[in-house]
């Protein structure tokens, strides 16, 4: 063994579960089924299947939660399916919480367990598909058999890649879901093959793995992978190029120079002292407001749009946006840096080429604040500017421009608050982020 082989053996045992986890699961995975087995009895048509990372042995140790899907007849409708599931879901778990996919569904606890219990409809043919959720039972009968032997590869790509924050396909990460890590290891059949492989991917590259073959096709975005229960999908659809680009990197690095720590979770930190001479030394500002009670994935498409309109009224009035990001926790947070937080008094108002007569005379009669000269042959005056300091152009921002910043974070934004440099640093729960923003993280 060499010795990135040797790291990696090292590292499977930092991903297996425990016989402890096992069994604990395994009791939970048993109740489950005792108690959905007797309910069902109600709903002779509804079946019930373990699907997801658990069924397939390619979960995590630290995120241990049971896949139970509800399979029903194509005959029901998608209110009775919702309606019937969330009944069936309630009854099977000791305490739950509702949450939101394609369609509601029960996340629950059993016997101290996280459980999820997702209806779907039973398809004789994918084409029929309602929802997306309706595929899992195809993925699971494609991936069960070719994973075999091949779990704790998986489990280690997952890890890899939570540790650089690029597992999951949520929104507010935009990375590889885990049935995405199944099908990569399925592919280039182990964690180090990925690993370098992957290290040489471009934007524009194609995998599909149902016919193991790989090639590039112009103008993608961002790499795309064909499912093999439906060539029409990319499985890698919300993988964003910037998540792409983490992972290529990492593969690399560790490739470089390999080591555990690869498969370690750090928890951000960052150092007061250094973020307060940071942004005396920059012109950062922050909109802080109340996190409204609605689904993540929704409040991240929200944030990142309130946070392009508020560059764009930056830009708008000349400001230089350097960057800009969006956090929430148990608030929300817009962060902007510019090139400078105070702009001129005045702004370059241009008017027409001397040539044009009629349109000269309009100019010279409007403009009187200024007097006017000319560019190449063309008006210019000076005009005052509204806002020459950022706070006050945000703050306008926040009270008066909010209604295009998100139907359902709107109102809260118009609630918010403005902060500059240092004042943003009283809000302890922002601060890893911050760091991270300014490149200070370590
Ligand atoms: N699923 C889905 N749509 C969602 C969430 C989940 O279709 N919004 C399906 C996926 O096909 C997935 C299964 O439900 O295979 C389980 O989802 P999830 O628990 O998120 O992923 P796992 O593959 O189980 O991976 P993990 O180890 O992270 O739980
Ligand atoms: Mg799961
Ligand atoms: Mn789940």
């Amino acid at each position: 063994m060499n010795g990135i082989e040797k790291v990696i053996e090292e590292a499977r045992k930092l991903v297996e579960p425990s016989a402890d986890t096992v069994e604990r699961a395994r009791k939970a995975e048993r109740e489950i089924e005792k108690r959905l087995r007797e309910i069902l009895e109600g709903y002779p048509e509804i079946e019930f299947r373990f699907l997801g990372s658990y069924a397939r042995n390619t979960w995590l140790p630290e995120s241990l939660e049971i896949d139970v899907f509800l399979l029903f007849p194509e005959s029901y409708s998608l209110e009775e399916l919702e309606r019937i599931a969330l009944e069936i879901g309630k009854r099977a778990v000791d305490s739950y919480e509702l949450r939101y996919a394609s369609h509601p569904y029960v996340h629950g606890i059993v016997r101290g367990v996280e459980v999820d219990i997702v209806p779907c409809y039973r398809l004789s043919k994918i084409d029929k598909i309602k929802s997306a959720v309706d595929r899992t039972p195809f993925h699971h009968e494609w991936v069960k058999d070719r994973i075999k032997g091949k779990e704790s590869d998986v489990r280690l790509l997952k890890r890899f890649m939570k540790a650089i924050n690029v597992y999951g396909a949520e929104y507010r990460i935009r990375g590889f879901s885990g049935y995405l890590c199944e099908l990569l290891i399925i592919h280039y059949g182990s964690f180090l093959n990925t690993v370098k492989e992957a290290s040489r991917w471009r934007r524009n590259f194609v995998i599909d793995p149902s016919k193991g073959r790989t090639y590039t096709k112009k103008e993608l975005d961002s790499i795309l992978v064909i499912d093999p229960v439906d060539k029409k999908r990319n499985v890698a659809a919300n993988l964003s190029i910037n998540s792409l680009a983490r992972f290529v990197e990492a593969c690399r690095v560790f490739l470089e120079k390999p080591s555990t720590e690869f498969f370690i979770s750090k928890k951000q930190s960052f150092d007061k002292e250094i973020l307060r001479r940071e942004v005396k030394n920059r012109f950062i500002y922050c909109v802080v407001f109340e996190r409204p009670p609605i689904v993540e994935d929704n409040l991240y498409t929200q944030l990142e749009r309130a946070e392009r309109r508020m560059v764009k009224i930056l830009e708008e009035n000349e400001f230089s946006v350097l960057r800009s990001g969006h956090y929430a926790e148990n608030n929300c947070y817009l962060i902007f840096e510019l090139l400078s937080g105070v702009i001129s008094g005045v702004k370059k108002h241009y008017g027409p080429r001397f040539e044009s007569y009629a349109h000269s005379m309009k100019f010279i009669e409007k403009n009187v604040e200024y007097s006017r000269f000319f560019e190449d042959g063309r008006y210019v005056t000076f005009r005052k500017r509204k806002f020459r300091d950022a706070k006050n152009l945000l703050e306008y921002a926040v009270t008066s421009e909010y209604r295009s910043m998100g139907k359902d974070i709107s109102e809260f934004i118009k609630k918010g608050r403005v902060l500059e440099g240092n004042e943003i640093l009283g809000n302890e729960e922002v601060l890893p982020y911050l760091s991270e923003f300014l490149g200070v993280s370590q």
